[in-house]
């Protein structure tokens, strides 16, 4: 069995739609063995909690309040984490950098982000294809998923990338729905790929 530990920070449709290709087989013997949440209200965990998946609530502001580093955080997310079986570590909407002190330990994680490789990294990308389409700089964006080697933001190796078409007629949220119903078959693509398996 391919044990999955997502990171998440909000809304979490990457999570469902992770959760969803499990349960329904077309990520076969794959299971999201946790969940990772630095955020409490984020939707995600009631996602998880709807799936009786464990969750782990690591946040990062007692750590800056009590002017301890980053560093001392992502050891922190190491211990609790080493509880669970974890094969791969999948960054879904996950809004904070992992430094080595995490990465030597879990070498082997993705990140999505919504933009083609080396566009727009960083917050907001979409909205910034957007203007930068309006702007008549840009035809089309896209959606790539990636490694995490290092704590560059959006910017690791290419696992797969998808272009999503722009259109005149556009408003930002269509173009956001657009990008997101892409993510979510993108990353459980390229999750299979990492994992070598065949998605059903
Ligand atoms: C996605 O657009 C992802 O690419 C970006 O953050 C967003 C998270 O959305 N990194 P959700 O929480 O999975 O709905």
């Amino acid at each position: 069995m391919n044990c999955l530990a997502v990171l998440v920070s909000g809304n979490g449709s990457n999570l469902q739609a992770i959760i969803d290709a499990c349960e329904a087989g077309i990520l076969p013997e794959t299971r999201v063995s946790v969940v990772v949440c630095n955020h409490k209200d984020a939707y995600a965990l009631v996602r998880a909690r709807n799936h009786g998946i464990p969750t782990i609530y690591h946040p990062f502001l007692p750590y800056r309040e009590e002017g301890r580093s980053r560093q001392e955080y992502d050891a922190d997310l190491v211990r609790k984490l080493s509880a669970y079986p974890v094969d791969l570590v999948v960054q879904a909407g996950w809004m904070h950098i992992l430094s080595m002190a995490f990465l030597r330990h879990y070498p082997r994680m993705l990140n999505i982000h919504p933009a083609l490789p080396g566009a727009f990294p960083g917050m907001h990308a979409i909205e910034r294809a957007y203007e930068a389409f309006q702007r008549g700089e840009i035809t089309d964006t896209g959606v790539m998923v990636h490694c995490v080697p290092d704590e560059g933001v959006d910017s690791g190796p290419v696992i797969v990338q998808e272009i999503v078409p722009i259109y005149p007629q556009d408003k930002l949220e269509d173009l956001e729905a657009r990008v997101h119903t892409v993510e979510h078959g993108l990353y459980v693509r390229a999750i299979a790929q990492v994992l070598g398996i065949t998605p059903n």
